[in-house]
């Protein structure tokens, strides 16, 4: 092929054509591309004929100049009228490919949620850090002598027969699951015990875990439950401490306005021994027809008194010397007054979405 002359008017108009119909031709922006190339790189007959300007004679090359600025102009202005529409084509394909439908249906699987029990367990032992009190922790599967015995229960106490305790085989074990977490009470005694009388460091421990009675599984049972145990050993505490310890703690679980009330009871650990109560905070005593208290205006929350000498002297501890509390509650039952739930078999059955209501509280 003979070189592009620069003045060779149709030589360059049907390079022009070519490039024109090659880019029109081209289908996607990697083909324009290689058009382009192939029409204005290095060894195109029109870059050849641009080069060709220095050698026509002086007279002609504004003629030259001219017709190779009109022919660059030309194929310039197709290639970027091409290029507009390859690129428009292919940003309105990448809006289809790539878009995100978000009225889709999501994925079926459930996020985890933390267990309201848990997350309450938690706020309630909070309290009693920020008092300045321990947290201990005692094992599920107890010796008999520890969950029984050594908290002055009677051989023949009511609550050791089967209908109640779940005995572990074979009987000659002398172990039990824990039908309350006050076992736990001995055993921080136990561990502190040096402590308070070499160095007068008084014992402030609660305890939370799980439980477990012979209960059929029902709207206000189950066989497997979590309490809260609390103990404090010092000298010269009396019932007053206890009562204001308890105010404190139903004030941070239900507000400023908590009020707790004491009734007499029985319990073989503790001295005198009172069940507690908690102002219904949603009445506040003032309606007959209350379903939180069922018009009470209290609502039974757990049980506690002074500890018996027994048990201090159990635990190695001179009852002559020092005087001891103890209170524990159910950490369901407080869940349920706390925030209405009406069936504790919905904490039992593991549906997250029971747990998702109570959100991340931590
Ligand atoms: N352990 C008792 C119960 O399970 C509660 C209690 C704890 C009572 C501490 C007095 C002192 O019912």
């Amino acid at each position: 092929m003979t070189d592009l002359s620069p003045l060779d008017a149709e030589g360059i108009d049907a390079a022009v054509a070519a490039a024109t119909d090659a880019y029109q031709a081209a289908q996607t922006l990697d083909e324009l591309k290689e058009a382009r190339l192939a029409h204005t790189g290095d060894k195109a007959p029109l870059t050849l004929a641009n080069r060709g300007i220095g050698a026509v004679a002086k007279e002609d090359k504004p003629t030259a100049g001219k017709l190779m600025g009109q022919a660059r102009a030309a194929i310039t202005r197709a290639h970027d009228a091409r290029l507009a529409i390859l690129e428009a084509e292919r940003d309105a394909r990448v809006l289809i490919d790539e878009a995100v439908d978000v009225t889709l249906p999501t994925s079926r699987e459930q996020r985890g949620s933390r267990h309201p029990l848990e997350a309450l367990q938690e706020t309630m032992c909070d309290t009693f850090v920020s008092m300045g009190w321990e947290v201990a922790d005692g094992p599920e599967l107890e010796a008999e002598w520890f969950n029984f015995d050594a908290l002055n229960f009677d051989p023949d106490h009511p609550a050791r027969e089967m209908q109640d305790t779940f005995f572990i085989d074979p009987p000659e074990s002398g172990l039990v699951l824990r039908t309350h977490t006050s076992p736990v009470q001995v055993r921080a005694a136990l561990a502190r015990r040096d402590a308070l009388t070499n160095e007068g460091r008084g014992i402030y421990v609660v305890c939370p875990g799980k439980t477990f009675r012979t209960d059929e599984l029902d709207a206000t049972h189950t066989p497997v439950f979590h309490q809260i145990e609390g103990l404090a050993v010092d000298k010269g505490l009396t019932m007053a401490h206890l009562k204001g310890t308890l105010d404190a703690f139903a004030r941070s679980l239900f507000g400023p306005d908590a009020r707790t009330r004491l009734r007499p009871s029985f319990f073989p650990f503790t001295e005198p021994s009172a069940e507690m109560d908690l102002r219904c905070f949603v009445c506040d005593g003032g309606d007959p027809d209350c379903r939180t208290c069922s018009g009470t205006g209290w609502i039974e929350w757990g049980g506690c008194g002074m500890t018996h000498p027994n048990v201090l002297r159990a635990a190695g501890i001179d009852p002559d010397e020092y005087t001891a509390f103890a209170f524990g509650m159910g950490i369901e039952r407080t869940l349920m007054f706390r925030h209405g739930v009406k069936d504790m078999r919905d904490m039992v059955e593991g549906d997250v979405r029971f747990s998702q209501q109570f959100g991340m509280v931590i």
